[in-house]
């Protein structure tokens, strides 16, 4: 399968910004990437992007959050028909971030997948581990409860949505969890995903936290690791270009 490499902007950006770092991104871009490619970026900047990309055919569209309503009173929330309309492929749903700073519980997550599903567009389902459970040894119980809630919500459809794995202690602190490690959980991942559908083999699982140019190729080599979602580095032209290159086929 064609292996996703996928930018999370977070809260970063301007106009100027953003269009400098796409026309860096577009001069540096093999004809025919080896992979696929997204950028997910804040919801203000959606038709901004949408319009710097029409050119760079390899680069999709996504957002970094989704409403698990459809439309009405919901101050402040965008709904999944509103991303699509501005070209959104992707959105992440679920991110750490998220869970611990906007309260999103399990059920939460996988009603905002629901509602990207039924809009078409794809849910990138962030689960990951605190470093406190990691060392608790509750690594796999924890991310196995995180994909249970989405699998349970969306029935089915559960074969058309990506999930990334981001072990929360590797995000954003330059510790990334070694292949192995990373290797274990997706697998386990895999081994949920073929209980539930049997499609799973085509279901992504990226990795997520402190993807970098240089440890991106060992990551990427395991066998259950089909893409990364990459922070800071996804912010630096030449950063993420090094790791579109370091994907193999
Ligand atoms: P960093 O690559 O900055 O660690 O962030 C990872 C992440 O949270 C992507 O969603």
């Amino acid at each position: 399968m064609k292996k996703l490499i996928a930018g999370n902007w977070k809260m970063n950006g301007s106009l100027a910004a953003n269009e400098a770092l796409l026309r860096e991104i577009a001069a540096g871009l093999p004809t025919q990437a080896a992979c696929a490619i997204a950028v997910c970026v804040p919801a203000p900047y959606l038709a901004q992007v949408h319009e710097l990309i029409a050119a760079m055919p390899a680069v999709a569209l996504g957002a970094q959050d989704v409403s698990s309503q459809a439309a009405g009173a919901f101050t402040g929330e965008v709904s999944a028909s509103m991303l699509r309309e501005f070209g959104c492929r992707y959105v992440i749903v679920g991110h750490s971030e998220r869970r611990q700073y906007h309260g999103e519980t399990d059920a939460m997550v996988a009603d905002k997948a629901k509602a990207a599903l039924a809009a078409g567009v794809t849910p990138i389902v962030c689960v990951g581990e605190t470093l406190a459970e990691r060392e608790a040894g509750q690594t796999e119980q924890v991310v196995k409860r995180q994909l249970a809630a989405v699998i349970h919500t969306n029935g089915h459809c559960i074969s058309e949505i990506v999930v990334a794995y981001e072990p929360v202690w590797a995000i954003g602190t330059g510790k990334t969890a070694t292949p192995e490690e990373a290797q274990v959980v997706h697998a386990v991942l895999r081994t949920q995903l073929k209980a539930a559908t049997d499609q799973a083999a085509r279901v992504k699982i990226l990795y997520g936290g402190s993807m970098n140019a240089a440890n991106a190729a060992s990551l990427l080599a395991q066998a259950d690791i089909d893409g990364g979602l990459i922070g800071g580095a996804s912010l630096k032209a030449p950063d993420f270009l090094k790791i579109v290159a370091a994907t193999p086929v």
